[in-house]
């Protein structure tokens, strides 16, 4: 695992474009694993900046799949994760709804959403770049502690501090809903770079937990330490709680240029 311990958020979000480009670049049909939430908005306003630009790679071939969706909302909702992720990047890319997918929430089909979801990632060749924010209760995606480390796609239940650090984009908690359909920690594991972005002190204990704690379904993201390329970017805030920060810089300023991240 490689963590990049870095001064700001707009810092991590330089950084985290510069890793989606350079997997675009590498692979223009390249498919990407995307995140919702707070934490990839600054890599994500990063990317649109750069494309609107002129600067970035084509996203012509580019094939995205969501981390997870929510359960129990009405098609369309805005909060919605689909809806979410074509307003913060697709769209602005101008990669097309059919090459976006993710777990479909639709109540007829809730039984076998899971398998169809990972019958569509293997049939997609698997995902080359998983980007993946952590929860203050240490989840990965929407697996919440206790969550197998081996878990496939599948419905969960939240937590009440997720449903809590969630309500922020509904109006209320009651608003959240209780269940999701989230990739496994079994799904995420077989992307072939899975980049963890964290900032801001909330992410500290759950980010010293997953990086330095001891691999635990209590800790759902702790499973990372079993992946063989990993890149954490987090700001300082974000780090407070690494026994190891200034050895993790003193590598990162040390790497010979050509390895990239
Ligand atoms: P956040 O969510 O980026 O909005 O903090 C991260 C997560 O819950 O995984």
């Amino acid at each position: 695992m490689e963590i990049v311990p870095l001064d700001s958020a707009e810092e991590v979000g330089a950084l985290g474009a510069d890793v989606v480009e350079t997997a675009v670049r590498g692979r223009p049909g390249a498919v990407l694993g995307l995140a919702t939430g707070s934490t990839p908005l600054p890599t994500y306003r990063e990317l649109i900046r750069r494309h609107a630009a002129g600067s970035g790679p084509s996203y012509d071939a580019v094939r995205c799949f969501t981390l997870d969706e929510y359960v129990g909302l009405p098609a369309g909702h805005p909060e919605s994760y689909r809806a979410t992720i074509a307003r913060e990047l697709t769209d602005p890319l101008g990669i097309p709804a059919e090459r976006v997918q993710g777990p479909s929430p639709d109540p007829g089909g809730l039984a076998t959403a899971g398998e169809r979801y990972e019958e569509a990632l293997v049939a997609a060749g698997g995902i080359d770049l998983q980007i993946l924010g952590i929860g203050s209760d240490g989840h990965l995606a929407f697996n919440e502690p206790g969550s197998s480390l081996a878990s496939l796609t599948r419905i969960k239940t939240l937590t009440e501090e997720t449903r809590r650090d969630n309500a922020r984009f509904f109006g209320s908690v009651d608003d959240v809903p209780r269940h999701v359909l989230t990739q496994g920690l079994g799904t995420i594991l077989r992307a072939r770079h899975l980049l963890l972005l964290a900032t801001g002190a909330a992410k500290a204990a759950a980010l010293a937990a997953a990086v330095e704690g001891p691999v635990s379904a209590s800790c759902p993201a702790s499973v990372l330490q079993l992946h063989p390329h990993v890149t954490v970017l987090c700001d300082g805030a974000a780090a407070a709680g690494l026994a190891r920060r200034e050895h993790y810089r003193e590598v990162y300023d040390a790497k010979p240029a050509w390895q990239g991240l």
